[in-house]
């Protein structure tokens, strides 16, 4: 792989072994996956924040780089964390948790990410990070990925934790991958005859079509989605985000919306291969079942994954106006989306109906069962495959009202 003379410069440590140490990792990735050279990159996201998740050994990973000088060198944004930032206590962690996920955030900080302000949340796109058309960038969020990829129209590769740090220290990344514009060719063609009017229904759709895509690149048509229609750029972040987790999707087309799909596919500037394999939906019924544990009772229903707008909070607060619930329900979202909401009044809504709005978290990679639940419901199907995968705990993958509904009664029916 050719590196310039200044990364030369870097790999041999003439910047500093925090340099160096970047370097070599930006370096291994570009040679295991046969990139040619390295691009630069202003925004960089970063994940492995949550304490649950990195431990002990993560944290002083991250102090030893910080102590050697590891400083950013992009805009860098950080994914959530396990919990509240402030609002801990309610969510009912204990202050030695909480002194631990302090101290990752701080360590971050201290690299210089968020400008020494890091707004953790996985939807770094409504925060002021947003790449331009045609970008090179390095993040790590797959649900972020996806986004940036498809609908910003930037390029970018699902980045490791570490990879993601050292692409922000070096300012680098390396050339493969969707980086390269004949890796980002639709080889699936998604016809899609159901129709998915809901949030919810579009992240089933995501659920079932990322099964059968795995790595491929969908192409979607036939969705009833056009630009700057109610809610659009939602359904295509829930979307996305459901083909991220169930499959390895990090890119998708939709016919006519997305930026690099928005003329017809033909001839030599095709977004779709020649070759491509093609799947049909007509129910969106199978997406919601392969997220359904036999599960009725349920003792938390979570909303905002990835972390909610503020039309999804008021999308929240319209449906449980007025309602007492029986079971907590929680929203997460970005810090300044949970400002907004407590300023426009949408956050006493919720809380009057017994709900909650904890920014900074994210409750998948929470240490859940410590905070007393089992039996989560979510309208969201990458929500559900992670609490079941990375939570191991009961999911129940249903519709907004139907997740408002069993927070009333503490159980949602099984329909499917
Ligand atoms: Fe975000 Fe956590 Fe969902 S990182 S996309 S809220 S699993």
């Amino acid at each position: 792989m050719h590196l310039t003379t200044e990364e030369q410069a870097w790999l041999a440590g003439e910047a500093g072994s925090a340099i160096r140490r970047a370097m070599e990792i930006v370096a291994a990735l570009g040679n295991i996956y046969g990139a040619t050279h390295l691009l630069p990159v202003q925004r960089v996201q970063i994940s492995g924040v949550s304490y649950r998740n990195i431990g002990a050994a993560g944290l002083d990973f991250l102090t030893n780089w910080v102590a050697e000088g590891a400083r950013v060198h992009a805009s860098t944004t950080l994914n959530p964390t396990a919990m509240d930032m402030r609002d801990w206590a309610e969510q009912g962690f204990s202050p030695d948790f909480a002194k631990k996920q302090q101290q990752v955030v701080d360590t971050f900080a201290r690299m210089g990410v968020g400008s020494g302000y890091p707004i953790p949340t996985c939807t770094p796109y409504l925060m002021g990070n947003h790449p331009e058309f045609g970008e090179h960038i390095a993040w790590a969020e797959s649900s972020a990925v996806v986004y940036a990829n498809s609908v910003l129209g930037a390029r970018t590769n699902r980045e490791g934790g570490p990879g993601a740090i050292a692409a922000a220290i070096v300012g680098r990344t390396a050339a493969y991958g969707l980086h390269l514009p004949e890796n980002r060719i639709g080889t699936l063609k998604v016809t899609v005859n159901a129709i998915p009017r809901t949030l919810s229904d579009y992240s089933a759709l995501g659920a079932w079509v990322g099964k059968a895509a795995h790595r491929a690149v969908p192409y979607f048509v036939g969705l009833p989605l056009s630009r700057g229609s109610a809610l659009w750029e939602e359904k295509l972040k829930t979307l996305g985000a459901a083909m991220a987790a169930t499959g390895a999707v990090a890119l998708y087309h939709v016919a006519g919306v997305t930026p690099e799909a928005l003329t017809p596919v033909t001839g030599a500037r095709s977004i779709l291969a020649a070759t491509h394999t093609e799947i049909t939906i007509d129910d969106l019924a199978p997406g919601y079942a392969l997220l359904n544990d036999p599960v009725e009772d349920i003792d938390l229903v979570w909303i905002g994954c990835p972390h909610a707008s503020l039309l999804e909070v008021s999308l929240v607060a319209q449906a449980v106006a007025g309602l007492r619930l029986r079971v907590p329900l929680w929203v997460t979202c970005a810090r300044p989306v949970k400002d907004a909401a407590i300023a426009c009044g949408l956050a006493a809504v919720i809380e009057a109906a017994g709900g909650r709005i904890f920014a900074d978290a994210c409750i998948a990679i929470a240490p859940v069962r410590d905070l007393g639940f089992e039996r989560v419901a979510t309208p969201s199907a990458k929500g559900a495959y992670y609490l079941r995968n990375l939570a191991g705990i009961a999911a129940r993958f249903a519709s907004l009202e139907q997740c408002v509904e069993a927070a009333i009664k503490g159980k949602l029916e099984i329909k499917n």
